[in-house]
């Protein structure tokens, strides 16, 4: 099928300077747009669709309103069980957040049915795709062991093919709740879980924190996961300064995650490599911690991303739009940045080059928002402006009604 659409009053193409392919620019006023089967074919003026009198099986009138890549989200935990509503609320009236409340997700994640954890895992899925979220990344996490970590990932494959596995999230308790040894859950990681996970999984992800798992441990299993054949990425410098970010660097990871506690060194090393740093401000929020600084990394030439890390316990947000909020208020991007941050820069996050950016050849995936500008994802938090959702070239959003 292909589709025309005019009346396009602001597109975000997201094409950038020193990108491959035809000459865009950033942003198109008055434009149109054909997608054909699951690809952009064109891109331009209403003025040139009109002198090429260009032809579709459906034409869409999007009345002014502006369109913008699909988002994507390179980094969230959807497959878990339980609630950790307390959690929050206690946070709220004082409490600090630390990374053992990822225990309380692991034991209710190990006693639910696949079924449920698929269920839970498609809700969210689905409350992303309402508000623009057409690529996602999902990490398991809340398994550790090797059957819990292996189903967590095969629900997560049914999704998406950004799957990452996250053996190494935290040591879980061994028999009786006695603190688990943490070189032989090393081991399990980097073996048999690995083994049983790999099939499903496209990267390895390790959390690379004080309370979690420290830097040599995070070297042996991100380099057993490439003998595997997963990519690495990693959660770095959330919690306090580490030397996590400066390892994502020097081993040319795709991506280090949080980048909260950072200082000069870690910011020449991200400015010096290809590694995207990938701001969560929805964890910020949730856990009342300082955001990170945007500003200072955009200065230095650092590649930046926005996802939400969407998870029970830090951040239990799946809003794109909420994360670009935050990151214009409280951590120094335009509204521009904070948007291409959460389209192109998620897209490179995950080493991809066909989504985040409607040009000829992209993926066809794109939002609709019931605002006259990409920036008024800023201007109004809040407030739900996603009004029609294209994925692969077929809209999903509204959904579309019986014939
Ligand atoms: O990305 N940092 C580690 N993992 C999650 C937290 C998960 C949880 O608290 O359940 C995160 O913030
Ligand atoms: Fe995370």
């Amino acid at each position: 099928m292909s589709a025309l659409l005019t009346g396009i009053g602001e597109l975000l193409t997201g094409r950038l300077p020193g990108d491959e392919g035809p000459e865009l620019p950033l942003v198109v006023e008055r434009a149109a747009l054909v997608l054909d089967g699951d690809r952009v074919a064109w891109v331009g003026t209403a003025e040139e669709a009109r002198s090429a009198a260009l032809a579709a099986d459906v034409h869409v009138d999007a009345g002014g309103r502006a369109v913008v890549p699909g988002f994507v989200d390179s980094h969230a935990h959807l497959v878990f069980a339980g609630d950790r509503s307390a959690e929050f609320a206690a946070r709220v009236a004082g409490e600090p957040y630390a990374a053992g409340g990822i225990r309380t997700t692991v034991a209710a994640t190990r006693a639910a049915s696949d079924e449920v954890l698929l269920a839970g895992a498609a809700r969210l899925v689905g409350e992303m795709l309402r508000q623009g979220t057409t690529t996602v990344e999902i990490k398991s996490g809340y398994g550790l062991t090797v059957r819990d970590e292996a189903r967590s990932l095969a629900v997560a494959r049914r999704l998406t093919e950004e799957t990452t596995y996250l053996g190494a999230h935290v040591v879980p308790d061994g028999p009786g709740g006695i603190p688990g040894d943490v070189a032989a859950y090393v081991d399990l990681v980097t073996g048999p879980m690995l083994a049983a996970c790999a099939p499903h999984a496209r990267w390895i992800d390790v959390f690379c924190e004080t309370g979690a798992f420290d830097v040599d441990q995070a070297r042996a299993v991100l380099a057993a996961g490439a003998a595997a054949g997963l990519d690495g990425r990693l959660h770095a410098n959330q919690l306090g300064p580490g030397p996590g970010v400066r390892l994502a660097c020097e081993l040319g990871l795709a991506a280090v995650d949080h980048c909260t506690y950072l200082d000069d060194a870690d910011v020449a090393a991200l400015a010096d490599s290809g590694t995207t740093a990938t701001l969560l401000p929805g964890v910020e929020f949730s856990t009342r911690q300082p955001y990170p600084d945007a500003r200072r990394l955009l200065d230095a030439g650092v590649h930046v991303a926005l996802a939400s890390d969407c998870n029970p316990g830090s951040s239990f947000t799946s809003s794109l739009p909420f994360c670009v909020a935050l990151a214009v208020r409280e951590m120094g991007m335009t509204p521009t940045e904070a948007v291409l941050a959460a389209t192109r820069g998620g897209a490179r996050a995950l080493a991809r080059d066909d989504v985040g950016r409607l040009v000829p050849g992209a993926r066809a995936d794109l939002v609709l928002l019931d605002a006259p500008s990409h920036g008024h994802l800023a201007y109004r938090p809040g407030v739900p402006l996603v009004a029609g959702v294209w994925q692969r070239g077929r809209p999903v959003l509204p959904q579309p009604g019986p014939s």
